[in-house]
């Protein structure tokens, strides 16, 4: 068997939650592979909202296993957080969700750098969550870092407070004036609480189950214009987003893979700071953030919006090796008599279907206006059932991508979704 993976083609929020949960009826497993509680993962199902953070989007469905793979970074306070809410909405978690014991813990201290590096760029600030996400991955690529399975160990006490002390000496250096102390407690009982966890080498479980013919859904977090890699330097996360990812974080071999799912927007967001060739400063942007509740799942941020970029999103295909589109949100489009997509940068005058090495250049978007709609599409669950002009838009970006779209989800609702 392979395994599928589900990654955002944007800048995260493509509603990756919602369609794993939907996703997730046909699968064994549900993984996720990288990222931390940066992530906020929304999924609403009978009148039902939920945002997670840490756990995979298939903890909702029963008999399912969720997996927390080795490319996680797990902060034991948000971890714990978010099991008291599942548990308290009747979804308790510990049967059904494994941990890799070589994820990466976030500490308290990498909270305080991660706010210490931000206030120090002033200006130049990423935007981060600042939920210590930075700091932690560079503490595992700089080997320093305490993993999951650390928490067993005699000496786990001990190796935190070393870690500590060092991340303590670099607040000084940023003179950050900061004390863990008041965050410890809930750490320290967050750690008890993934004790309760099965703990594994989760690499040799996943093969196990793909080599016994069971179906395996990689879960990506962010997005792929966030990718360390790939996308808008410095402006990104600090983890590798695309498909890629999903091998390093879950120890699966290229062969592994089989289809890759791509999620869009019908339009596109940002949140956060750097650069969004395509943003709306004026009031067409502010109803996209009204229409779609574009605020931050994870912050309550507000999020940047502007109009597709097709540019972007065939980058995003190629790198993830896209088998199958799956587009978000075109509801928030319903009522305008039109809307646009930048089919081309032109830079410098010339025009261009790649992206340069940093979209902070001049990038003036070329755009294609479409006619809107006015029906309600929400209730819609079959591609017939939606308005000509939007099956329209569906068809140029095929014809755009050469890659089919085969769900289209139009409302938060897990009902809500048209598979062709
Ligand atoms: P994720 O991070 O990719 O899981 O996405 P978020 O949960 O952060 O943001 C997506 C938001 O859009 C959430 O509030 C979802 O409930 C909502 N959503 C998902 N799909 C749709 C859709 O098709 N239409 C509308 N209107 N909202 C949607
Ligand atoms: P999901 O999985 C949208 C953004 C932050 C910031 C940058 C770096 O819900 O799609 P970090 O905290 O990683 O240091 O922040 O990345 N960001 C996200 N934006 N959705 C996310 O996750 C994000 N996770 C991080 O806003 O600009
Ligand atoms: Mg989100």
């Amino acid at each position: 068997m392979k395994a599928d993976v589900l990654l955002g083609l944007q800048w995260g929020d493509e509603g990756k939650g919602k369609v794993v949960d939907v996703l997730s009826a046909g699968y064994q497993v549900i993984a996720r592979f990288q990222g931390g509680p940066n992530a906020g993962h929304s999924l609403q199902f009978n009148d039902q909202k939920f945002i997670l953070h840490t756990i995979p989007s298939g903890v909702f469905h029963a008999g399912k296993m969720n997996v927390i793979g080795n490319g996680v970074v797990i902060d034991p306070s948000t971890f714990a957080e978010e099991v008291a809410m599942l548990t308290g909405a009747g979804f308790p978690p510990q049967e059904n969700l494994l941990i890799s014991r070589k994820a990466h813990l976030i500490l308290p201290t990498h909270r305080l750098l991660d706010a210490a590096s931000e206030a120090a760029k002033g200006k130049t600030r990423i935007g981060s969550t600042l939920k210590g996400i930075g700091p932690a991955y560079m503490d595992k690529t700089g080997r320093n870092g305490l993993r999951a399975g650390d928490i067993l160990r005699p000496d786990f006490r001990e190796r935190y407070e070393t870690l500590k002390k060092k991340h303590l000496s670099l607040l000084r250096m940023y003179d950050y004036p900061a004390d863990p102390s008041d965050m410890e407690d809930a750490w320290f009982k967050g750690i008890e609480v993934i004790r309760r966890f099965r703990l594994v080498e989760s690499e040799y479980f996943l093969n196990r189950m793909l080599d016994e013919g069971r179906s395996l859904l990689a879960e990506g977090a962010q997005g792929t214009l966030l990718d360390i890699d790939f996308g808008t330097y410095p402006y990104v996360t600090s983890s590798n987003t695309i498909a890629a990812g999903a091998l390093t974080g879950l120890g699966l071999a290229p062969s592994r893979i089989g289809r890759v799912y791509g999620i869009f927007k019908a339009y596109l967001t940002r949140v956060g700071s750097g650069p969004f060739p395509t943003e709306l400063h004026d009031e067409e942007g502010e109803r996209l953030r009204q229409q779609g509740h574009e605020y931050g799942a994870t912050t309550g941020r507000p999020r940047r919006c502007g109009w597709l970029d097709l540019p972007a999103l065939r980058y995003a295909i190629m790198l993830n090796g896209v088998t199958e589109l799956i587009m978000t949100k075109p509801d928030v489009l319903t009522g305008l008599d039109s809307f646009k997509v930048c089919t081309a940068y032109r830079i410098d005058g010339k025009e261009t279907l790649e992206l340069p090495h940093s979209l902070d250049e001049d990038i003036v978007p070329v755009y294609r206006t479409f006619p809107g709609w006015k029906e309600d599409i929400s209730q819609a669950r079959h591609f017939s059932d939606l308005p000509e002009a939007l099956r329209n838009y569906i068809g140029f970006i095929e014809k755009e991508t050469g890659v089919p779209v085969t769900m289209i989800s139009v409302s938060p609702d897990r009902e809500a979704i048209i598979r062709r």
